[in-house]
Order: C-alpha cells, then sequence, then structure tokens
C-alpha cells in the first residue's frame, strides 16, 4: 500500500467509523485541530490509561493536574518566550506559511527547528535553486524568520485590564513551578517523580499529517527529579522502560526505534526521541530529555523561590535534575491506527480490519442477535449483553443490519470478539463467538461466556 495512501485510508476510517473528525469541520474546518467521537473518545481514554498504569507501577511516581492559563513569568522564566521557536518562510508568490527545516529535508538536506535563524538562512540561501514552495511550486521563498510557538489568549473582563496570557506550550512547566508543593507534602523524596496527562497548545507554522501535529494536543509527561550524579544512569533507566513499554503495549517492534537529537532545544542536556515509522516515514512518538537543573534552576532565579533540597547526609542543598518522559496522546493514537490498519479478504470479501491489542480497542465485545425481527433472539441476547457487560465494560450491542454487516463494521474499528446469539442459543445456551483477526468462530456455553473472552483479551 502506497504510503500516502495509507495515510489517507487511516483518515477516511477515522472519520466514518466515529475515531476522529476535523475540528469545526460544518465551518470549513480549523487548521491543526481535530474532534473526537466515540470511538476516539474510548481509544484516547484506553492510551491515557495504559500510560497512567505505566506510572502508577512506580511506588515514587506522584501526580499532578496543574492549571492551563499560568502566570506569564512561568514561561519567561522557562525560557519558552525568548527561544521556543520554528523556522518560518513564506512563499513570496502564494503568500504559503512554511517550516523552513521541513523544506530542506525535503530535499535532503539535515535541518531542524533547533538550529538558528542564521544558520537555517544560509542553508536555504545555499539551496535555494533546488528549493520550491510545496503548495504553488515557485522558487519564491523568502528569508527565514524562528516564529515563537506559545499561542497566547486574552483574559479579563474589561478591556483596560484584558491582560495577554499563554497557554501552556507544555504540561512540564506545571510540574516545575509545583516541584516544591510536592516534595513539602512529606510523601516524597529525591529520588521521585512527578507525572500529568493534559492539553499543551502551540501555534504550529503548519500543522499537518493528522494527528501528528496539531495545534491543540495532549501530552503525557513525567518529571523524574534525581541528585545530580545520579542523573545519566536515571535517564538510562527510564529510556529502557520507555521502549519496553511500547512493545508491551503490543505496538510492531520494528516500527519503533531511538534517535538522539543533534542540535539540543535549549533546556535539554541529552535527548532521544522514541520514533515510530508512521505512513509518512519515521518521526517522534516520545522524547526523553535529560533537562539537568535548567528548569528547577530559572524557577528558582525568576520567582525568588529556594527550590533545592537539604541532602540529608552532607548536610548540602542542592538542586535536583530533572529526566523527562513526555509523550503525546494524539501521536500514540495515530501510531495505535496506523499499527492495526490493514486489508485483507474474509470469506471471499474484501475488508478493512483494525488489529487493534485487546487492551486499547475501543469495544472490546459486540453482542447481537442473529436477526433483529425475532424477539426471543433480541430478547436473549439482550440478556448475554446485560451480563458481558457487567464484567466487561467496554462492550457493545449492535443491533443495525445483517451480521455480515455488522462483522464488518466491528473489524473497521478493531472489536476484538462479536458474540452472536442464534437459534441453537435458544435450544441449547450456547453463542457463537467469532474472533476478529481469523474470522474463526467457536460455540461457547452462556455461563463459559465472560470468562472465555476476558481469557482472550
Ligand atoms: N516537555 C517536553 C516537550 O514538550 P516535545 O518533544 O516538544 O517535548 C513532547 O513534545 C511530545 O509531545 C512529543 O513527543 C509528541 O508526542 C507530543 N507533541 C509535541 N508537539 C505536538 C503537536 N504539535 N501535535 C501533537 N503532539 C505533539
Amino acid at each position: 500500500m502506497d504510503k500516502n495512501d495509507k495515510l489517507s485510508k487511516i483518515i477516511s476510517i477515522a472519520k466514518r467509523r466515529g475515531f476522529v473528525f476535523q475540528g469545526s469541520e460544518i465551518y470549513g474546518g480549523f487548521a491543526g485541530t481535530y474532534d473526537f467521537g466515540p470511538h476516539g473518545v474510548a481509544l484516547r481514554r484506553n492510551v491515557v490509561e495504559e500510560w497512567l498504569k505505566s506510572m502508577r507501577a512506580h511506588e515514587n511516581v506522584a501526580f499532578l493536574d496543574s492549571s492551563i492559563f499560568t502566570a506569564r513569568r512561568v514561561w519567561e522564566a522557562s525560557g519558552h518566550v525568548s527561544g521556543f521557536s520554528d523556522p518560518l518562510i513564506i512563499c513570496l508568490s502564494c503568500h504559503s506559511k512554511l517550516r523552513a527545516d521541513h523544506l530542506l529535508g525535503g530535499i535532503g538536506i539535515a535541518a531542524d527547528e533547533k538550529m538558528s535563524e542564521a544558520e537555517l538562512n544560509e542553508l536555504v540561501d545555499a539551496n535555494r535553486k533546488e528549493l520550491t514552495c510545496s503548495v504553488c511550486g515557485k522558487k519564491t521563498l523568502g528569508k527565514v524568520l524562528q516564529k515563537n510557538l506559545l499561542a497566547t489568549a486574552t483574559l479579563g473582563a474589561f478591556e483596560e485590564d484584558d491582560e495577554h496570557v499563554y497557554l501552556r506550550g507544555e504540561t512540564a512547566q506545571g510540574i516545575f513551578i509545583n516541584f516544591k508543593n510536592v516534595l513539602d507534602t512529606g510523601f516524597y523524596s529525591v529520588p521521585f517523580g512527578i507525572a500529568q496527562v493534559g492539553k499543551a497548545f502551540r501555534n504550529e507554522i503548519s500543522p499537518r499529517q493528522f494527528l501528528f501535529r496539531k495545534r491543540e494536543f495532549e501530552q503525557m509527561e513525567m518529571q523524574y527529579f534525581v541528585r545530580p550524579e545520579e542523573a545519566n544512569k536515571a535517564y538510562e533507566v527510564w529510556k529502557k522502560e520507555r521502549m519496553e513499554y511500547y512493545v508491551g503495549l503490543g505496538v510492531k517492534k520494528e516500527k519503533l526505534r531511538w534517535k538522539r537529537h543533534e542540535h539540543l532545544v535549549f533546556y535539554a542536556r541529552d535527548a532521544w526521541d522514541i520514533e515510530y515509522e508512521y505512513p509518512f516515514g519515521w518521526d517522534e512518538l516520545e522524547g526523553l530529555h535529560n533537562r539537568g537543573d535548567y528548569d528547577l534552576a530559572q524557577h528558582q532565579q525568576f520567582s525568588g523561590v529556594d527550590l533545592s533540597v537539604l541532602d540529608e547526609k552532607t548536610k548540602e542543598r542542592y538542586i535536583p535534575h530533572v529526566i523527562e518522559a513526555s509523550a503525546g496522546v494524539d501521536r500514540t493514537m495515530l501510531m495505535l491506527l496506523a499499527d492495526a490498519y490493514d486489508e485483507d479478504e474474509m470469506g471471499g470479501e474484501k475488508r478493512i480490519v483494525l488489529h487493534f491489542p485487546s487492551r486499547v480497542a475501543p469495544v472490546k465485545i459486540a453482542v447481537f442477535p442473529l436477526l433483529r425481527n425475532k424477539p426471543e433472539l433480541v430478547k436473549k441476547a439482550r440478556e448475554v449483553y446485560e451480563e458481558v457487560k457487567k464484567e466487561i465494560p467496554d462492550t457493545m450491542w449492535d443491533n443495525n443490519g445483517n451480521i455480515g454487516k455488522r462483522y464488518r463494521r466491528q473489524d473497521e474499528i478493531g472489536t476484538p470478539f462479536c458474540i452472536t446469539i442464534d437459534f441453537e442459543t435458544l435450544e441449547n445456551d450456547t453463542v457463537t463467538v467469532r474472533e476478529r483477526d481469523t474470522g474463526k468462530q467457536k460455540r461457547v456455553s452462556v455461563p463459559e461466556l465472560t470468562a472465555y473472552t476476558k481469557e482472550r483479551l
């Protein structure tokens, strides 16, 4: 399957089956935003729950839910006001706003957003003959300008009081500014982590590739605070754990790899990405950063609040170093959709199927009567549905269309098992359990049904 073709097919099934809709679609769409439908919400919830589970496995990881609106000073201290930017280049013919590093990448020149404006302008100038606008195809590109990514909002009831504030560009800063609060609860001491899931906002120049680069997205971030001399070791431990996490989630191992950053973002001492091979190529899924003492030292300086901790042995104070694991809910969803998407043939018919690992599948089991116009079948099917749903909440009642259509529809949302109640059920209390991946069907007795499916999910 052609790579671009695969992305369009994923976008299409995601819309058709209620995973992802374009934001503000009935008004022509709003770039960089997406809305999540019933199965998208369930997939998202499962993505977040798996991540939370992996963090809860650590006795020394605390959880936080910090505000999106934060004081301006937070972003001045963090360095985002001065140093958080992407290189913008405008086409002088069609006025499209493009990413200079992406255009350079397109002609095989290694460049990224962390390079300076001067470095990027030099590369663009040296390659002007080859560089074309990706929208109109003309060689009329202007100069590169580093453009700040923080999105702003206005708060205040009266115009004269209005205050322009930044929407958070990463959830991490909420963690740093609450580091002392969590420490002061008395339940945690270094080394310990603080984790949170929440929305982040970036004024991306060219939001693209579906869920990959959005302007409003959700992060799952964990900052691990350690003694400075423990930072490198902790970094390796977290890197290993995070890669194993994705393999454990059921993602194809050969589609995951490590990539080290050549140019470091302003806060990082070392940075590695876990990359996934999306339909449009390898790109970042999760970033692991050794942030040193950059953030706490900055906030200490800007706020005047002492953020150091006491070493009980030496009685000296030090600022902990931070190891960060930063994953995106949206990119994880895109990865899961791409990893699961398949087209095959079953029973002589072509089908689209999403081979989701059971733990993230939005619907685990669908229950239906063989015929919707036979009250005795519908009655029994409802009884079975209600019993199974008690134990497996992601169980769905599906009574629309004929049985073939129901199977196709459930395959397209990645439901691992379909249960059909037929006339034999009324005679011997057995049902048909059909497996998504193989299409194999097995008769299982109703009293054993929940245990049978639970074991295989
Ligand atoms: N706190 C560090 C940080 O924010 P990042 O590499 O800029 O680092 C971390 O972002 C993760 O957040 C990425 O690996 C990705 O999963 C997600 N992410 C970043 N920008 C995104 C965007 N525009 N759209 C969707 N997800 C994004």
